[in-house]
């Protein structure tokens, strides 16, 4: 096995990746701390986003994107041929900027994977239901309208349905990309507590343009620029004394 960080769910070396003749990774690493939170920052356009759905192989559906290196989810490598992408994505599943919850009722959005996946009793549909509604902190709120559109509700709640439909299949590893910026600071806020209080059952890694979010919320930062990884490590330490200058003037404002 390579060299992989023993407490690392998710492993990256020498990512390289190309949108046709672009280059929007640059041999990247990254190891992704299991049961923490992992914040990519940077500039727009460094390829956070891009970094993030190599996490769960989401650049596939992207045309002309070519992926090089090592991706270690568990020690294996989700890019070897044979692997199981959908299971992957079961196992890493991804939240949106914008929530996408389904036109269909709440609980139809919870059950949603689950019903793809063949399951049918009624009696186990409305436990993981329950389930993941508390887990995503909208149970009381919701369990007398299971039944009504899932697209009437607010944006925050519609968020954490889409957590609570993620949590349903039992993932492993959330993956969220600016979570929160389609969101006012209340929803923002809820959100924030939310993904400290999953963290002790799930890994997750979030990019945003948030640098007090990512100060606030995550144990480890990768500050990127222009398709490299200029610097990872605790978060405290990317904020109050990064060791590259380029790290320095953005972490203090200087640019982005
Ligand atoms: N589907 C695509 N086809 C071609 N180029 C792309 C595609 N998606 C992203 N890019 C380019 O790759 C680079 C990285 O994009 P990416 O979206 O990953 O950046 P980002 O850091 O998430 O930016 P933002 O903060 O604006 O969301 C950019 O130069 C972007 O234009
Ligand atoms: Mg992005």
């Amino acid at each position: 096995m390579t060299t992989q960080t023993l407490d690392a769910i998710i492993s990256i070396r020498n990512l390289d990746l190309h949108y046709g003749q672009f280059q929007a990774l640059k041999s990247v690493p990254l190891d992704v701390r299991t049961r923490k939170i992992t914040a990519l920052i940077g500039p727009s356009g460094c390829g956070k986003s891009t970094l993030l759905r190599c996490l769960n192989r989401m650049n596939d559906l992207i045309p002309g994107c070519r992926v090089a290196g090592k991706v270690l989810f568990e020690g294996r490598d989700i890019y070897a041929s044979g692997e199981d992408v959908c299971l992957l994505r079961k196992r890493v599943g991804m939240v949106f900027q914008r929530p996408n919850p389904f036109p269909l009722s709440i609980r139809e959005n919870v059950v949603f994977g689950l019903r793809v996946a063949g399951v049918r009793e009624r009696a186990r549909l409305d436990t993981i239901v329950e389930r993941s509604l508390t887990a995503a902190w909208l149970w009381d709120q919701l369990k007398d309208r299971l039944d009504e559109p899932a697209l009437g509700l607010p944006l925050d709640q519609q968020q954490r349905l889409c957590v609570a439909r993620l949590l349903a299949v039992e993932p492993e590893v959330i993956l969220m990309d600016e979570p929160c910026s389609a969101l006012d600071p209340i929803a923002t806020a809820r959100i924030e507590e939310l993904m400290i209080e999953l963290k002790k059952r799930y890994t997750i890694a979030i990019v945003t343009h948030n640098m007090q979010q990512a100060a606030r919320i995550s144990d480890f930062s990768g500050y990127m620029l222009l398709g490299e990884m200029v610097e990872f490590g605790p978060t405290a330490g990317v904020f109050t004394s990064p060791k590259d200058k380029r790290t320095q003037d953005y972490v203090s404002g200087r640019y982005g």
